[in-house]
């Protein structure tokens, strides 16, 4: 599949993207390199910031990399600082850092939790905070990337679920509170989408035939559909669109998340 929109939509932009080496931001980050946009990444691996940097700049674009921890504010705002010093201002920020693994309620920690929370929760509303003075100078947006599970419910996931819905819970919250300064603030929630670390991990491969049957449109997501939908409500065709989360999930949700 490939992707729906023309080249440079993005032209001129400069996107801070977490989690922006691997995975789906990953893709997202190439994607948005592909429009035309600047890119910078930040993530706690430094070997994946330069696998992806060099695979920008080798296509041609240009990529900042800084090693930051969501959870750590000091580190995100130097993060958002060397950017603005690099590039000169932020124009577009995804939040796609995030923590997952499969564990029943009874055996988790109060700290696994928390850790979750944290990374995905408090690391999304970090970020906003502390770009918001250059999104503000930028009427520039927020993408912030989420998940169905916590539309109903999901077994094994109710540390992520309870911090997805706070990042749903950050989505709209900051695009009443921030669409007066030109800033608009959306979601994107991802189905199962095939080809990601986090896929392989939570998912064992028993079982994947049996959930592609239960996802109406009988396929896993692609790291191209998050892409395209990215593409979309970062470009100026989506510039009415403000406190969404869009689901890209084949309409899976509706038949339920569980995994088994
Ligand atoms: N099952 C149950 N608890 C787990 C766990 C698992 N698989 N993995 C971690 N935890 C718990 C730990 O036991 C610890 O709690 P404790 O102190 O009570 O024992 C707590 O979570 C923190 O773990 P730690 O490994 O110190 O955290 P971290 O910051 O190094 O790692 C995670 C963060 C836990 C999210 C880790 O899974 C991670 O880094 N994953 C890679 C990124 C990722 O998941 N991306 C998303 C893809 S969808």
């Amino acid at each position: 599949m490939d992707k729906i929109f023309a080249d440079n939509i993005l032209q001129g932009k400069v996107a801070f993207v977490t989690g922006g080496a691997t995975g789906i931001t990953g893709g997202v980050a190439r994607a948005f390199m592909e429009a035309g946009a600047r890119l910078a990444i930040t993530s706690r691996k430094e070997e994946n910031l330069i696998a992806q940097k060099q695979f920008i700049e080798e296509n041609g674009g240009e990529c900042f990399a800084v090693v930051a921890d969501v959870r750590d504010y000091a580190a995100v705002e130097n993060a958002i600082a060397k950017t603005v010093e690099h590039y000169g201002k932020i124009d577009i920020v995804v939040n796609g850092a995030a923590g997952n693994f499969l564990c029943k309620a009874e055996e988790l920690s109060a700290n696994g939790f928390g850790t979750v929370v944290d990374i995905d929760t408090k690391g999304t509303f970090n970020v906003c905070r502390a770009a918001f003075e250059e999104l503000k100078k930028s009427k520039g947006q927020i993408l912030n990337i989420s998940a169905t599970l916590h539309y109903l419910a999901t077994p094994m996931q109710i540390h992520v679920s309870a911090a997805k819905a706070g990042v749903d819970a950050i989505t709209r919250n900051l695009s009443v509170e921030w669409g007066r300064h030109g800033i608009r603030v959306n979601g994107i929630a991802p189905g199962p989408i095939e080809d990601t670390e986090g896929m392989k991990r939570l998912l064992p491969p028993e079982l994947k035939e049996k959930l592609t049957r239960r996802i109406p449109l009988q396929r896993f997501g692609r790291i191209v559909d998050i892409e395209n939908a990215a593409l979309f409500l970062t470009s100026d065709a989506a510039s009415y669109i403000n406190g969404i989360t869009l689901v890209v999930d084949g309409g899976q949700w509706l038949l339920g998340t569980s995994f088994g």
